[in-house]
């Protein structure tokens, strides 16, 4: 253990997600009662950062907070210290501004940065360990498209979230004998689409992993229609792409780091299939931000709790340029390099795939 700490400073960045103040709580508590520090929030993720916006957090601050969603701290998905962005006179200007930030965290007197994000925001925190910057990070985002952990807290939140929703379309389908298409978040990636499919009882899973031919979607619900079953259900990730075909951008932040904004595979899959089947009926649901708020399910609080605990533990063994990770049960300690290297992605041969398949579930392909 490093003897010399005394005060760390933490912020969630990126999008928020279920899960941020159960860790944000076990990071202060930890810190506070286990090692005698002093805990600096940034207010708004690296922003408050940049501005020098904090709060001191106590043990009240962080009492009662870990079964509640979205960040008491706040955050952004838009600011990047070393591309900072401002508006003036309309126009959009960058500029780096990391060693503002830097010295803001030398002003404050703080040993290091603990951050809790997801692949843009452990991007920039190991660029701050690459200027000097003590840094531990915390794997966060909906998507679990991180490399280096078995899942990222918040994605079971989402999974659940997007599963009660097909349970709920699975009856109204029935009723009216319709298709139903649920687009779902996940990025370039397809994990939310493939677990609440599963879980949900869906008949067809499109994700970005495994590019779908509409042919393949035509051929299983008709089949389901001569067995008798006049409904399907299909769960649609929003980075979901036909084959020899564009994946569907709905909008461009100019002002993000990562402009690109996915969405609307649901309505093209839905047009494709209504241009087909003239005499179905097929109704869309893209269930967007509602797999980000809201409270963490059990494990997630669990989750981010043991994160919480063991980012503590890893500054105060000075494994600085790491981040926390849950490798089968067992939370550990991976290089932030090794997790911001590539995008994980759905193994189409993975044994969940083919389970998924062996039930009956059509890839589209
Ligand atoms: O990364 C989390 C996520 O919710 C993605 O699943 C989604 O594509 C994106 O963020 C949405 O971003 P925003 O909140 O900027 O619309």
């Amino acid at each position: 253990m490093i003897s010399n700490i005394n005060q760390i400073g933490i912020l969630t960045g990126g999008g928020d997600c279920p899960g941020l103040n159960a860790v944000i709580r076990a990071i202060a508590k930890t810190a506070i009662m286990g090692y005698g520090l002093e805990v600096i929030g940034f207010i708004d993720g690296f922003k408050g950062l940049v501005e020098n916006r904090y709060i001191q957090l106590d043990l009240r601050k962080v009492s009662g907070i870990s079964h509640t969603g979205g960040t008491v701290l706040g955050t952004s998905n838009r600011d990047n210290p070393f591309k900072y962005f401002t508006v003036s006179e309309g126009n959009v200007q960058h500029s780096d501004e990391s060693d503002r930030a830097i010295s803001n965290m030398h002003h404050l007197g703080l040993d290091g940065l603990i951050v809790i994000g997801g692949d843009g925001s452990l991007n920039i925190a190991n660029q701050f360990q690459e200027k000097g910057v003590n840094v531990v990070g915390v794997p966060k985002t909906i998507d679990n498209d991180l490399s280096g952990t078995d899942v990222t807290f918040g994605f079971n939140t989402a999974v659940n979230t997007a599963s009660e929703a097909l349970d709920r379309l699975h009856t109204t389908a029935e009723s009216h004998h319709r298709v139903m298409v649920l687009e779902v978040m996940g990025r370039y990636t397809g994990w939310i689409a493939l677990h609440a499919g599963i879980s949900g009882g869906a008949d067809v899973i499109l994700i970005p992993e495994i590019p779908y031919k509409i042919d393949e979607i035509i051929k299983k619900i008709s089949e389901r229609y001569r067995q008798g079953k006049n409904f399907s259900i299909i769960v649609v990730a929003e980075g979901a792409l036909p084959e020899h075909g564009e994946i569907v951008i709905r909008n461009l932040v100019s002002t993000s780091h990562d402009p690109i904004r996915l969405g609307g595979i649901g309505n093209k899959v839905a047009e494709d299939i209504g241009e087909r089947l003239k005499n179905i009926e097929i109704r869309v649901t893209v269930l967007g931000h509602l797999q980000r708020g809201g409270s963490p399910i059990p494990y997630d609080r669990i989750l981010s709790t043991r994160y919480g605990v063991a980012a503590v533990e890893a500054f105060m063994d000075g494994k600085f340029g790491t981040m926390v990770s849950l490798q089968g049960r067992e939370i550990t300690t991976v290089p932030i390099n090794d997790a911001i290297k590539d995008i994980r992605k759905v193994e189409p041969d993975s044994a969940l795939v083919k389970a998924a398949r062996s039930v009956g579930v059509n890839f589209g392909d």
